[in-house]
């Protein structure tokens, strides 16, 4: 089975989030199933610089404005399919942005030609990697599926994930004439999203399966509350639609072997993690204590990660006794609110202002419990590393994070299951309950040992939802054939 992946994040080439280290790893995780996967990304500045050999496989005399080539190559154990189109993607500043943070304001034709040349290599424009099937991921890939729809050619099956559904890819209705796609795509049917283009709505509307990144958030994003303009689609579309959990690179995030630590533990003895504890409080300017719980975060700041309301909470740390680590970038306001935490708290709350994937380990194995207290999240993977590096996630009981933590709840702790603490509603009453309730639990040794060494166990590696993937390409590829 040759599954083409579309997707505008690629770990480790480029990442903005979560969904660069899914498009990242299902490569790798589908191999097994006897899936060869071959990923199309757009070819930014550091994409093209990390093309050490490549080889021309199609030409594009205007592509939405200039000339363009399609360039197959292979990065460590990627095999991609790169759009060089210095038009296009060749830019100071981000993959969606320019330094100045602001969208690009041609975004609509750089991930418009992203989709048309997905559609144009599942139809077989390089006839040595022809796929049955062809899955896109999130709005910059969404208009693949139209591609593929309004084309007359035969067509490979399409899959679409969903890794964030607050990010639409919403255009102007003036966009459309500069899209290429036939005058009937306008429609309800097709792209037309309120009046004007909607690329996730595209993708929603018109490939033959969707699939979301955890069972949970594929329910609410069916309900007017968290649909966000697209429950209605959604709904109509359940038949279709699966949450499939991520996984994490469980090689990459493994702390018996991670070198990025200061020592080395495993869920037989974790003696190393008070070393780690001890790095992360001298790293982060906290009082070094090994008595104090330490709660750990790695998060963008925005919105949906809800870290405002941890701003109401700090009392309660102090109340507690508790410390926080805290390794976030995002919103200028909210890092100005946590740098002035920091010294409110010296000591007892410390902040690092970056995107530091190394730091992000040692937070890991240092921290007593990570907190994740999203508005709502998809899936989430920093839980997820949290339960293999024995720090108990404490999150928000909302989509893929009411899917992979247990709560330890009395039922749970008696039962010898729970992995984590959950907490609801997301408010900052709701939270600082939940951070009362660690720093108790974590008191109760054994309790707390128990609940580490279970979240160690917790199978969070692509194994599982490898097969689930698989299932749907077999299955959309077979329903695509008959159709033929
Ligand atoms: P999202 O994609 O919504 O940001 P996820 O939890 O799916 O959320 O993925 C976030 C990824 O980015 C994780 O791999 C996490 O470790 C990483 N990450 C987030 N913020 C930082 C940061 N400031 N420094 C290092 N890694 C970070
Ligand atoms: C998005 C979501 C996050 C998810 C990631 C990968 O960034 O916000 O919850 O884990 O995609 O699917």
């Amino acid at each position: 089975m040759k599954v083409l992946s579309v997707a505008s994040e690629l770990y480790p080439l480029i990442k903005t989030g979560g969904l660069a280290d899914v498009a990242g790893a299902l490569p790798g995780a589908l191999a097994p199933e006897g899936v060869e996967i071959r990923s199309l990304i757009p070819g930014y500045r550091p994409v093209m610089a990390a093309l050490k050999k490549a080889e021309s496989a199609a030409e594009f005399e205007d592509l939405f404005g200039g000339p363009a080539r399609l360039l197959a190559a292979r990065v460590g154990a990627l095999d991609l399919f790169v759009l060089d189109a210095p038009h296009l993607f060749v830019r100071d500043g981000g993959p969606y942005g320019g330094v100045d943070g602001r969208d690009f304001p041609d975004n609509a034709l750089r991930f418009a030609a992203l989709g048309k040349v997905g559609a144009l290599i599942g139809q077989g424009a390089v006839p040595g990697f022809v796929p049955q099937v062809v899955h896109a991921h999130d709005w910059q890939a969404g208009l693949t599926a139209a591609y593929l729809h309004y084309s007359e050619a035969p067509r490979p099956g399409s899959v679409i994930t969903v890794h964030n559904l607050a990010f639409q890819g919403q255009f102007p209705a003036a966009t459309f004439g500069q899209l290429g796609l036939p005058p009937q795509a306008f429609s309800i049917e097709g792209v037309e999203y309120y009046g004007g283009v909607g690329f996730l709505k595209a993708g929603l509307q018109l490939s033959d399966h969707i699939t979301t990144v955890s069972p949970t958030y594929a329910l609410e994003i069916q309900t007017s509350h968290a649909g966000m303009g697209l429950d209605g689609l959604l709904r109509a579309r359940a038949g279709e639609l699966s949450g499939i959990l991520n996984g994490i690179d469980t090689q990459v995030w493994n702390p018996e072997t991670d070198k990025l630590v200061a020592a080395r533990y495993s869920a037989k003895s974790l003696a190393g993690r008070a070393v780690n504890k001890k790095a992360l409080q001298d790293r982060f300017g906290l009082e070094r204590d090994d008595k104090k719980f330490l709660v750990g975060v790695v998060s963008r700041l925005s919105w949906q990660k809800g870290l405002d309301l941890l701003l109401q909470c700090l009392p309660t740390f102090e109340a507690c006794d508790a410390q926080l680590a805290m390794l976030v970038s995002g919103d200028p306001g909210l890092e100005a609110a946590f740098q002035e935490a920091t010294q409110t708290y010296a000591g007892r709350v410390g902040a690092y202002f970056g995107y530091e994937e190394k730091l992000a380990h040692l937070v890991q194995a240092g921290a007593d419990a990570i907190l994740v207290p999203s508005r709502f999240e998809p899936c989430g993977l920093t839980q997820l590393c949290a339960l293999r590096y024995g720090a108990p996630p404490i999150v928000a009981r909302v989509g893929g994070l009411a899917d992979t933590v247990v709560d330890a709840n009395e039922m749970a702790v008696q039962a010898g299951c729970a992995t984590g603490l959950q907490f609801s509603p997301v408010s900052s009453e709701a939270l600082s309950g939940a951070v009362r309730r660690g720093a108790h639990l974590f008191q109760q040794k054994k309790i707390w040992k128990k609940i580490q060494a279970n979240g160690m166990k917790a199978d969070v590696s692509w194994t599982f939802p490898a097969k689930h993937y698989a299932e749907i390409y077999a299955a959309v590829a077979a329903a695509q054939r008959t159709a033929a």
